[in-house]
């Protein structure tokens, strides 16, 4: 496995801590529910109320005469993947470039028993193996923040996105005072991080051929300092282990209080 990314974000023998957990937490594995397994495939800040609330953003609330086709770039666990499709009855594809995380993920999906309407897939956000224009939304929560070339990912979106198509993200900006407190949730060091302001991350975007339909800073309501403590079967403590979960969470709350950080909800749509 190449890829530092790749290397940050696995762990060995993910597929058994996770189903352990889940056991341990008094989960039934042979009847789960998408929203039981929340704490667990739900792998950004907010968690599952934050992929509701943008869910919402993007309108998926509203009716369509087919199910929406879906992109979820960096899908991880594949929470929110699984939340679209149980909530709206969106055929999805997650693509992550973790191959430990793909394998969790197809393992949760067929257990809830998603599987005729998520699929799970390695691969770079970077070079998209999809055809053009073949997706509704491309969707996006904490992943962007890993890679440097922002240009090709959001021109990687429009290339895959029917015209007027949306792209949905959740995303880490960098705050007005630089550079932030280290660890990161992604991130031990600059290497694997890689935050624009607004105002860049906005006209990055608009540059690949989007215009905007929604920008809406999130930083308080995803930041671990207002959320409770997490459970045991959370996917902060089985992928990172209690003492560097908290030294990733004292860096963020000082983040967050220092102006370093900041998180927005945003929607586009493919303008041509
Ligand atoms: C914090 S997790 C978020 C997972 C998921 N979006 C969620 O919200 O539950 C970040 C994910 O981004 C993935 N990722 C980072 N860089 C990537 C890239 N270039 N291509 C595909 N996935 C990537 C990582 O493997 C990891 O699963």
């Amino acid at each position: 496995m190449g890829d530092p990314t790749a290397q940050y974000w696995h762990r060995d023998d993910l597929l058994a801590a996770v189903l352990d957990a889940l056991e341990q937490a008094g989960k039934d594995l042979e009847r789960l529910t998408v929203e039981e397994l929340a704490a667990t495939d739900q792998f950004h800040g907010g968690g599952r109320p934050a992929t509701l609330r943008l869910a919402e953003l993007a309108g998926l609330h509203e009716p369509v005469t087919s199910a929406r086709r879906v992109l979820d770039v960096g899908g991880g666990l594949g929470g929110p993947a699984r939340t679209l499709a149980s909530l709206f009855g969106c055929e999805v594809a997650a693509v992550d470039i973790t191959p430990s995380y793909v394998e969790v993920a197809q393992h949760l999906t067929e257990l809830v028993g998603l599987d005729d309407r998520v699929t799970h897939h390695v691969g770079d956000a970077l070079d998209l193996s999809f055809d053009d224009e073949s997706f509704d939304l491309v969707w996006t929560q904490n992943s962007g923040m890993n890679i440097a070339d922002k240009e090709t990912l959001y021109r990687g979106f429009h290339r895959v996105l029917r015209p007027g198509g949306l792209l949905a993200f959740q995303e880490p900006l960098a705050g007005d005072v630089t550079p932030p407190h280290f660890p990161l949730m992604w991130a031990d060091d600059p290497s694997t991080s890689f935050l624009l302001p607004s105002d860049e991350l906005r006209t990055t975007v608009a540059a690949a051929g989007f215009e905007e339909v929604a920008w809406q800073f999130v930083t308080e309501s995803t930041s671990s300092g207002t959320a409770p403590p997490p459970p045991p079967h959370a996917v902060q403590l089985l992928v990172m282990g209690p003492e560097r979960l908290a030294a990733i969470q004292a860096a963020g709350r000082r983040n967050v209080e220092e102006g370093r950080v900041a998180m927005v909800h945003a929607v586009f749509r493919r303008a041509s």
